[in-house]
């Protein structure tokens, strides 16, 4: 299948990540501006959700409204694919009506399948091992505040998860620097580090990950299909809580992540967010922008009239 899928940070060149978190910026100036646009006039999005969401859901649905499109969500509840219709007879099915498909999931091999039977672009709205849209809005949130981010420290405090995988790669793709701290348990997937070389560095002590650090990002002790391990993750995760005197050990112009949903009193402090070094309200605001620009990328502009 010929089309072009985003089901991790490595399957764009670093300057197409570069355009689209560019175009974000500027499609992020024309709503503010109330300007219309749209490109993607009649184009359906179809969006499968084997978990929950409520930003990757509302980012991806208003953002194919404002780009003249439409979204269709869709769950395993009420589609055949909860009654066991193989991934690849519905990735054929879906993807002759649709122009493109968005997929939270939990193996991130139903995502290689679905996309190996896609006529049509696939997205990864976040799987098991990486949520690449998250990284698109977050960079983009950098370029804003900060600039460039390419030769910059980041630090990763907390759990291995899917969000660490993604900054992995996003230290590969806009080259900074990673450091991650997490317990031994909780590394990341050793073949993501082995691609990062050098790039990324592991610490046991949130201190020492976050010296010099231009950014400091965390996310939950306990991802989505993980709560059984809730009670062992928060005894173990307690002493890698972000707090703001953590923070004061970066650098004096340091900036604050967090995707969201938080949990105050765990992996952050309670009074973190209202911090101003954190910018998680514009890094979630942010993924609306930068997706749209990644559909702008991704899918064929509007058809032509008869
Ligand atoms: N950050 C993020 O993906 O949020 P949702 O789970 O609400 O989509
Ligand atoms: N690591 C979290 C991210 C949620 C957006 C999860 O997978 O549940």
């Amino acid at each position: 299948m010929s089309a072009r899928h985003f089901l991790s940070l490595m399957d764009f060149t670093p300057d197409e990540l570069l355009s689209v978190i560019r175009r974000g910026i500027e499609l992020k100036d024309l709503r503010n501006r109330g300007v219309l646009f749209e490109p993607l006039k009649n184009r359906v999005l179809g969006m499968i959700f084997e978990k929950s969401s409520t930003r990757t859901r509302l980012s991806f649905e208003a953002g194919m409204i404002q780009l003249g499109g439409q979204a269709i969500f869709l769950s395993p509840r009420d589609t055949q694919l909860g009654r066991g219709e193989p991934i690849g007879d519905c990735a054929i099915v879906m993807s002759r009506m649709l122009d493109a498909v968005m997929i939270r999931t939990f193996a991130h091999s139903t995502l290689t399948e679905f996309a190996a039977n896609s006529r049509v672009p696939v997205i990864n709205g976040l799987s098991d091992d990486l949520h690449p849209c998250q990284l698109l809005a977050d960079m983009q949130t950098f370029l804003e505040h900060r600039g460039a981010i390419q030769g910059k420290t980041v630090a990763w405090i907390g759990d291995g998860n899917n969000m660490c995988n993604s900054y992995i790669e996003a230290a590969i793709q806009f080259d900074f620097q990673l450091r991650i701290a997490c317990p031994a348990e909780y590394e990341p997937n050793p073949e993501f580090l082995a691609k990062a070389g050098d790039r990324v560095q592991i610490f046991r002590e949130p201190k020492d990950a976050v010296q010099g650090a231009h950014l400091v990002s965390t996310d939950v002790w306990t991802s989505m299909g993980q709560e059984e391990e809730t009670a062992r993750r928060l005894a173990l995760f307690a002493p890698y809580q972000v707090t703001r005197e953590l923070l004061d050990l970066a650098a004096p112009d340091a900036l604050f992540m967090h995707c969201l949903p938080a949990h105050r009193g765990e992996e952050i402090s309670l009074d973190l967010l209202d911090d101003p070094r954190s910018v998680a309200w514009d890094q979630a605001e942010n993924r609306l922008h930068a997706q749209k620009a990644l559909l702008e990328f991704l899918v064929e502009p509007a058809y032509h009239h008869a």
